[in-house]
């Protein structure tokens, strides 16, 4: 099972893409921006010591999404206030079930707010529920769930014990269709304090619409996978790796190789900072 899923995401040799001769490479150079101080990271640009730790083509982060352009709707408003009042998970959990500000609920079987361990190294974040997680209440418990329990399985973690689940949006769209701009923004106010209740050691982003909502990237999931940035809010900082959603893969399993170079990459970064 472990060796096929291995196969499928392109791991079945010993091998890198391109030969290499030993005797003439040279170390990739990890050079700072010049303009960035290496103690005063600039809004929107990592802090250094995430620089150097990534190729010098990750150096600068990818332009920010232009944000609060418009003013809040009364949802967004009544969201913000009703998550600034929980301080537990479960408050949280709680808070979201009661809300009635976003129009998804009405056509939805269920709220879906999480799965896994709550104590997990690893917050996942996915875009909204599809129809399985809309009749089970739980995220990703269809097949690209299935496919992402293989995923985390690979690199020794399971939503058992080392991750926990959750998407941007907590209800189903008619018809999977991709939430609006306005739905995402009312709930943003509960995933915020969400990742803030958490308190994740990193986060793993799945597809494009997290990218936008929780780093603010406006980049192409295409061209930001595999690039990690950082989640800041308040003293927060949350090491955070966008990859491509397991449906996505799904549908292009040729994917599947740089997806795994992504699961590599996060598990190098949780055991460097000692999460596992
Ligand atoms: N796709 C998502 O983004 N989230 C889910 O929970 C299921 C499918």
């Amino acid at each position: 099972m472990m060796l096929k899923w291995l196969a499928d995401m392109g791991a079945d040799e010993a091998l890198a893409d391109a030969a290499i001769d030993r005797f003439t490479v040279t170390p990739e150079p990890f050079t700072l921006p010049q303009a960035v101080p290496a103690t005063a990271p600039r809004p929107g640009v990592a802090p250094a010591e995430e620089v150097l730790r990534v190729p010098q083509r990750h150096a600068i982060e990818p332009a920010q999404r232009a944000v609060a352009a418009v003013p809040l709707s009364a949802g967004a408003v009544s969201a913000r206030e009703a998550a600034a009042r929980c301080n537990t998970l479960d408050e949280l959990r709680a808070a979201v079930l009661a809300f009635d500000g976003c129009v998804l609920k009405q056509t939805a079987k269920h709220t879906v707010f999480a799965d896994g361990n709550p104590d997990a190294p690893v917050m996942l974040i996915g875009e909204a529920p599809g129809r399985d997680e809309d009749l089970q209440g739980l995220p990703f418990v269809g097949r690209s769930g299935m496919l992402l329990d293989r995923m985390l399985a690979a690199i020794g973690l399971s939503r058992k014990d080392s991750a926990y689940i959750t998407n941007v949006i907590f209800w189903r769209p008619p018809g999977n269709r991709p939430p609006t701009p306005e739905e995402a923004a009312i709930c943003a106010p509960f995933l915020v304090r969400h990742i803030e209740l958490k308190r994740p050691r990193v986060l793993l982003l799945l597809g494009g619409t997290p990218v936008r909502h929780v780093l603010n990237w406006e980049d192409g999931i295409t061209r930001v996978r595999g690039r990690w940035g950082v989640y800041r809010k308040d003293t927060l900082e949350i090491p955070t790796l966008p990859t491509f959603h397991p449906a996505y893969l799904l549908r292009q399993p040729s994917a599947k190789k740089l997806a795994w170079q992504d699961l590599q990459s996060l598990r190098e970064k949780l055991v460097e900072s000692g999460a596992i």
